[in-house]
């Protein structure tokens, strides 16, 4: 694919966000939210590639998977009016079907269309499905690694911002009460990603969302991580326990060891 294949697809991207804006507030800051967001994912990508000194080509690629990532997202909410996938769809395999249906990516050689649309069915799987290509696989690292990106900055607004500008989709609609599920800590200590099922507060998803950092691929994406101080961010936003400060020194070392490349 080329530069200019690119373009045609944030153009097309762009109209089809356009088709699900409403005179809903509600509604339509959750659209824009989801809009914003592809829009620093692309951005990740791109410092990723940067820093993985990936060539044009699958620099092209890779931000063409970061753009069309959370395509589902849109139908999802005009659908269910939630971006919860465990009470409505899971959107990344329904953005992988709106690829197919809006036929978007037909002018593509056929291994980069798979490329683009396997990269967006399991940017949000659990874990990465085992019988994928390598090529693929890789793919998939990218893409999860600039969502996870730019998902910590979306809930730190969430969490620092003015209570008038939140997107109520945002918090799941989760109790903000001061405790945390012991399960979901000892869940950290085995550097596991925390299921979304275990948690019962705000706080569980706190730690979740910490969690995720066992699920980042590249050096880049620690590098990123650090500079924007998402873990002492995250943490701040949790009550200051013993439990927590151990938590937070737990993930320190863990990302140290990462960006020294072990
Ligand atoms: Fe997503």
């Amino acid at each position: 694919m080329t530069p200019d294949d690119l373009k045609i697809f944030k153009k097309w991207f762009s109209g089809y966000c356009k088709s699900f804006y409403t005179a809903n507030i509600e509604d339509q800051k959750n659209i824009s939210l989801k809009e914003e967001h592809t829009f620093n994912v692309c951005k990740n990508m791109i410092e990723i590639a940067k820093g993985l000194a990936l060539s044009e080509d699958q620099t092209i690629l890779a931000e063409t998977a970061a753009l069309f990532h959370d395509v589902g997202r849109f139908p999802q909410y005009a659908k269910y009016r939630t971006f919860r996938d465990s009470i409505s769809v899971n959107h990344g395999i329904l953005g992988a079907q709106t690829l197919i249906e809006e036929k978007i990516l037909e002018k593509l050689p056929e291994d980069e269309k798979e490329l683009i649309i396997r990269s967006v069915k399991f940017h949000n799987a659990f874990s990465i499905p085992k019988k994928e290509k390598e090529d693929i696989v890789f793919f998939i690292k990218l893409v999860r690694d600039a969502d996870k990106l730019d998902i910590w900055r979306v809930f730190l607004e969430y969490y620092e911002g003015p209570e008038d500008s939140k997107a109520s989709a945002v918090g799941l609609g989760l109790p903000d009460i001061p405790e945390y599920t012991p399960d979901v800590l000892s869940c950290i200590y085995k550097k596991k990603i925390v299921a979304l099922s275990k948690i019962k507060t705000l706080n569980d998803f706190k730690l979740l969302q910490l969690s995720w950092i066992f699920d980042l691929n590249f050096i880049p994406s620690f590098q990123l991580l650090n500079e924007r101080n998402y873990i002492d961010r995250i943490i701040s936003n949790l009550p200051q326990t013993d439990e927590i400060q151990h938590i937070f020194l737990f993930l320190k070392e863990y990302v140290d060891k990462k960006l020294q490349g072990s």
